[in-house]
């Protein structure tokens, strides 16, 4: 896997506190270098070879590169000095539908000066702008197609309108498989020169669920305690008990071994990772599902 590093952040148009994020540190530059998503790369690989695009959608769970692969296709189309026919805005942070009027309109009518005749404007959380903003929006994008293409990221297509809908090709993101995280959380430890063990980085992938964000940040505090990335140091940041002992306590309740499960029990509370909010969905939620799931197939294997 090819995989850019950024070692001078002023030069990433980064500040240096973006820098300091692996998120940011280790965010493609390319399509190239974009994890997983392969149906949706070779289609954008093809925006690239033609030079020309339609209006996109991309849609999908958080943390899964849609924002990247905005900026990854830009980069791909336009080069090293995209950022002068870029816009990224975050539509959440500027709702409503002023922005439409003002900045997208300025952003979208003025004619690119680079060799590809349009700019792309990208607008983030797009499925939570109004649905006034959405019409306005709508219209923005029809009059001014020549000049500037829309990429619109969210994570529910449904929210957006079907006028906008039916006027962009609709791209789905997936949530990350745990080998692609594994493999991509194995080269930044090597970059960064940690130690992880094989249940460290397990663990981190769990604590992910397909979010390639949530796993690079969840490293990153692991590796601001130590070097080496352990499953303890992992649950210990995220604050969360260990499957493996909450399915230790499980078992030997289910066992009858009441005294051996309550001992467990107060051990899991007073390290204060269990129960800290609702008392009765928290056990399920923190253990992760993976852990009442086994535990039931172990005790319909021995019934
Ligand atoms: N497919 C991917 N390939 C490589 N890195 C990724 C990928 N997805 C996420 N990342 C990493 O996670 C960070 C966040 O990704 P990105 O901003 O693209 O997520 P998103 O899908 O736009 O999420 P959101 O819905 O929250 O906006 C990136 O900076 C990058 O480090
Ligand atoms: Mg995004």
């Amino acid at each position: 896997m090819k995989q850019s590093f950024v070692s001078d952040p002023k030069s990433h148009g980064l500040t240096l506190l973006e820098a300091a994020l692996w998120t940011e540190k280790y965010r493609p530059k390319a399509l190239d270098e974009i994890v997983d998503q392969e149906e949706i790369v070779s289609r954008l690989k093809e925006f690239v070879k033609r030079g020309a695009m339609p209006h996109c959608l991309f849609a999908g769970p958080p943390g899964t590169g849609k924002t990247t692969a905005a900026l990854c296709l830009a980069h791909d189309l336009f080069g090293e000095r995209f950022q002068d026919v870029f816009l990224e805005l975050n539509a959440s942070d500027e709702r409503g539908i002023d922005v439409v009027r003002t900045t997208v309109k300025e952003f979208a009518r003025m004619a690119s000066l680079s060799q590809v005749p349009f700019k792309i404007l990208v607008l983030d959380e797009a499925d939570n702008m109004t649905n006034d903003a959405q019409a306005a929006l709508r219209r923005t994008m029809e009059k001014y197609t020549e000049t500037c293409r829309f990429v619109l990221c969210c994570n529910y297509s449904g929210r957006i309108i079907e006028p906008i809908q039916s006027r962009c090709a609709l791209f789905r993101f997936t949530p990350l498989p745990e080998s692609k995280i594994v493999e991509h959380l194995h080269h930044i430890a090597k970059q960064e020169g940690l130690k992880v063990t094989e249940s460290g980085l397990k663990s981190v992938v769990e604590v992910a669920e397909g979010d390639l964000r949530k796993g690079i940040n969840t490293l990153q505090a692991a590796a601001s305690m130590s070097k080496g990335i352990t499953e303890e140091a992992v649950y210990q940041v995220v604050g969360r008990a260990k499957p493996t002992d909450v399915h230790e306590m499980l078992t030997h309740a289910m066992k009858g071994d009441f005294i051996k499960a309550r001992e467990e029990l107060r051990q899991l509370r007073s390290s204060g990772f269990l129960f800290q909010r609702s008392r009765g969905s928290a056990l399920s939620k923190q253990s992760g599902r993976s852990t009442i799931d086994s535990f039931k197939v172990e005790t319909k294997r021995s019934s």
